[in-house]
Order: structure tokens, then sequence, then C-alpha cells
């Protein structure tokens, strides 16, 4: 199917300031920069989402907003139609965005010194949030198998102590691009069942499916997955939104809503969003599944086109395969150079802006993530100018 959405252009930036760009612009001091590192994608929002927003700018009045019924409607039908989920209305709050929800059920359901389990390597925040908040994080490291990764169950059982209150899951994995299957948080939920372990599931990648992936939310797994655990989503990732801090709340069990509610009060997030965060919303989850469906094969080609590179340029960097979000994760441990040497290069002589692995935990390093959420005239830029400086670490000479 040829797709009415181009996502072939690169943007016109005039009038756009981003930490993925323009704040990098900044810290490098030259405009001359390619950047594939914060998770912003350089795609406008879908065009049913953009033309939502100027009728709520239209309205001229941006008051304290209240959650109408086509709000709930949009996301009780975007969860059923895409993950055959059946969700009440009651069960959902809103938030601004995955990571204060995060802190407020942590807050909430744990006391300094208790244990909060991570999946490392995983998006930075997990870690760092239970860090500030003066909790012990244990490390529960994914394994690398071949070309995939998989989450380490004995690991799992063994770290599990009396002090362990809560496991973070990101479902979509961010940056492993894995997306768990039924029998495997099956598995995962007979444990920390077994271990009265609450589960907070980050599904925020969970609308950005390579196609025919098919991804089951944690808490539609059983009965007790559903009653134990908080679904975090946002359409933030999936519809290029980071910026309208919306994101939503998703648990059927009454008290861990109560306990959620308790933690917003702390911080009187209970009013929060924005107006305009909700007409987004609404429109995203309504109106846009043939732009997500265009969107993702543009980054699965994406990901083809980076791996297909690499193993012909590069073969000793491998490219775990992807299932979801927007991310290659490159593991450049057999170019056996410190990262001060390869990142100079990148940053410093390539000017390309990347992640460094190291900032996401054990099993992070000497790995670089690259954000795909571009277009394939800016990624092939990149990538040439990536391969022009490791190639040469390797004795060969990059001839493109
Ligand atoms: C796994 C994961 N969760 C949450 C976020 C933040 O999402 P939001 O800005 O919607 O809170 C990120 C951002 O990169 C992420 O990678």
């Amino acid at each position: 199917m040829q797709s009415h959405y181009d996502f072939s252009k690169a943007i016109d930036r005039a009038d756009l300031s981003t930490l993925k760009w323009e704040m990098e612009v900044d810290r490098l001091g030259t405009p001359d920069i390619l950047s594939f590192g914060t998770a912003d994608m350089d795609f406008r929002s879908p065009p049913a989402v953009v033309d939502a927003l100027h009728r709520a700018v239209d309205t001229g009045h941006f008051g304290y907003p209240y959650r109408r019924p086509s709000y709930f409607d949009a996301l009780t039908g975007y969860l059923s139609r895409r993950f055959g989920w059946q969700v009440e209305q009651s069960w959902i709050d809103s938030c601004v965005a995955i990571y204060p929800s995060m802190f407020a059920i942590i807050t909430e359901l744990t006391q300094p010194g208790d244990e909060i389990i991570y999946q490392p390597p995983v998006h930075h925040v997990f870690l760092e949030i239970v860090k500030a908040n003066g909790r012990v994080p244990v490390a529960n490291q994914l394994v690398r198998r071949g070309e995939t990764y998989e989450m380490d169950f004995a690991g799992l059982e063994a770290c599990i102590t009396e002090r362990t209150k809560l496991l973070l899951l990101c479902s979509p994995h961010n940056p492993v691009g894995r997306v768990w299957t039924r029998d495997e948080l099956k598995e995962l939920a007979r444990i920390c069942a077994e271990r009265g372990i609450i589960v907070v599931s980050d599904e925020v990648y969970s609308g950005m499916l390579f196609e025919g992936v098919e991804f089951t939310p944690f808490a539609a797994v059983s009965e007790w997955a559903a009653m134990n655990s908080y679904c975090l989503m946002s359409p933030s990732k999936p519809f290029n939104l980071t910026g309208l801090k919306h994101s939503i709340v998703i648990t059927p069990n009454p008290a861990l809503r109560e306990d959620f509610r308790r933690g917003l009060v702390g911080a009187n997030l209970m009013y929060g969003g924005s107006v305009l965060g909700y007409a987004a919303a609404e429109a995203a989850f309504r109106d846009c599944d043939d732009w997500s469906e265009a969107l993702m094969q543009h980054i699965s080609s994406n990901h083809a086109y980076v791996a297909d590179l690499i193993h012909a340029f590069l073969p000793e960097v491998t490219v775990p395969a992807a299932e979801a979000a927007y991310f290659a994760w490159l593991d450049l441990s057999k170019l056996k150079t410190p990262k001060s040497v390869y990142e100079e290069l990148i940053e410093k002589q390539a000017k390309l802006i990347v992640t460094y692995g190291e900032l996401m935990g054990p099993g992070g390093e000497n790995h670089i993530r690259i954000n795909l959420g571009t277009s394939r005239s800016v990624l092939e830029a990149g990538m040439r100018r990536l391969l022009s400086v490791l190639v040469p670490l390797t004795g060969r000479v990059f001839d493109d």
C-alpha cells in the first residue's frame, strides 16, 4: 500500500526549539550537527491531531480541562481495537507524562529503603527516579541471546527480597526493541504474584509496533496481573506529542487507583493536564491508525537500512532485531575501543548526536542508540558520518 503520508522529507526547523536538535546545536556550538538522540521524531504530528489542536486554539479558552465522554471513548476504542483490551472508563486516570505518574506510584506504594526492580539496559530515568526517591534500585539485567534479548527469570527470582515492593517493566522495551510475548509476561506475573510485587508497566511505546507484531498489555495476561499492576501509556511517543504533556494511567484495582491519586495530590498534579494535551490525545487515539501504520512502515524500513548498512561496512558491530519503537541499538563491543574514544569520534569529529548505552545501565556499555524517527535523507547522511569515523577503527578504509 502506498501511503499518502510523507515521511521522506526533512522538516523545516526554522521556528522549532527542541531538546533533540536546537539544544544540541547550542551545546556543540555549531549548526552542522545531525541528531539521533532524544526520543522525539522529526515529523509533524498526524494531520488529524494538528486539526484538533487548531480547533482547540480557535476557542481562545484554555481553562482547566474536564474529561469529556469522547476522550474516554477514543482511548477505550483504541485499546480495544489495537490490543483487544477492554478497559472501563473508571479505570483511567490522566497525567502529564509517564515519569510523574511513576513518581506518584513509587512515593505512595513504597518507603525509603524499599527495593524496586528494573531491567537494564533501559531508559535512564528508571534508575534515576528510584534513586532520587531514596529507594533501592535492583537490576535484573536482560540477557542477550543472539539477535535478541530475553528476561532473566532465574535472576529475577534470586534478586527478590522481603523489601522488594515494585518492578518497573518497560514494555515494549527501550532501547532493545523487544515486545514481550504473552508467555514471557505470564511468567513475569507468576513470579511477581508469588512474591507479592506490584508491576508498573511503562507501555509508552505500545503504539509503535513493527508490522505483524502483537502487543499484550501486562494487565491483560491474567486477573492477578490486572489487579496488581499499573499501565502507564501516552500518545507522546507514537504521535510525536512529547511537548504537550499528556499521559494515561490505567488500573482496574480501585485501591491502587486511590494510592496513585494520593501520590498526585502531593504535587497538585490532579489539575496538571492541559486542554491542548486532551484535544491532541483524543484525536490521536481515535483518528490516526492509518498514519501510525504508515509511520511504522517507514521506521521499520529505516531499521532495516541501518542494519544492512552496518552489516555490509562494519560487520564487527551487531544490531539486534527490533519489534517496536524507533531505535537501532548498536553493539560496538567488538571494536574494542574505549567509550571516550568513540564518543570523541562520533560527537566531536562526526558531529553526530546519539545516545550512549552506558546511560542505560548494566548491559548498555559499548552500545549506542540511534533514533530512527527521521527522514531517510537525514539518516543516510548520519550513517555516512558514523561509518566514516567507526570503520577506520577496524583498520579498513570507509569508501562509500
Ligand atoms: C521508556 C520511556 N518511558 C517514558 C518516557 C518519557 O515519556 P513521556 O515524556 O511521555 O513521559 C521515555 C522517554 O524517552 C521512555 O523512553
